[in-house]
């Protein structure tokens, strides 16, 4: 199912990739094992860009390259991050590939095209939709389902007006 825009509990908007990186770097800091970040949007939007970002702010030391054929890349920081973009597999072989063990894990889950298998995404998980609005615009839908992602949402909506 496409992002529903309307539902989101908050819109930000980042006038370049300073303020996305700023999105990512809070994020990063609140990430705990088991942190599931969906990440959705056309081709373009800044998907990988913002995975790049909040590696960085994880700590990740190692270049994060786009996952688009890897399909999924573990990395160690902070917290192992894996980071995955699912455009390319059928629900099937994502089922396949056993993509519970790494939501369930130690590490920190970012998947690109989070959509297309969002019947295997576990019951928590922060969605984020990545809208372009202009060349280094971008509006961005964030929707938390369930804990702890609410109240991560509320800080960063205190947190973005005032940094
Ligand atoms: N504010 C912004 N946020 C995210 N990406 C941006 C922004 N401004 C410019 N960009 C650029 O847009 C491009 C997004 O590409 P990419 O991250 O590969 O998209 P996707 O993974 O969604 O297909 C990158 O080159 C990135 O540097
Ligand atoms: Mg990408």
């Amino acid at each position: 199912m496409e992002f529903d825009k309307g539902a989101a509990d908050l819109i930000l908007h980042a006038k370049n990739l300073k303020d996305t990186e700023k999105l990512a770097a809070f994020l990063a800091e609140q990430a705990e094992p088991g942190t599931v970040i969906a990440l959705d949007g056309d081709l373009g939007a800044g998907k990988t860009a913002f995975s790049q970002l909040f590696a960085k702010h994880l700590q990740v030391e190692q270049q994060v390259n786009s996952p688009t054929f890897t399909l999924i890349k573990e990395y160690e920081g902070r917290l192992p991050f894996y980071h995955m973009d699912v455009y390319r597999l059928s629900l099937e072989e994502a089922d396949e590939l056993g993509l519970e063990e790494y939501f369930e894990g130690q590490g920190v889950t970012l998947v690109e095209w989070a959509s297309l298998v969002e019947e295997l995404l576990p019951s928590a998980y922060l969605h984020i939709y990545l809208e372009v609005t202009d060349m280094t615009e971008r509006q961005i839908y964030l929707k938390g389902q369930g804990a702890p992602y609410g109240q991560w949402l509320l800080d960063l909506k205190r947190e973005w007006g005032t940094a």
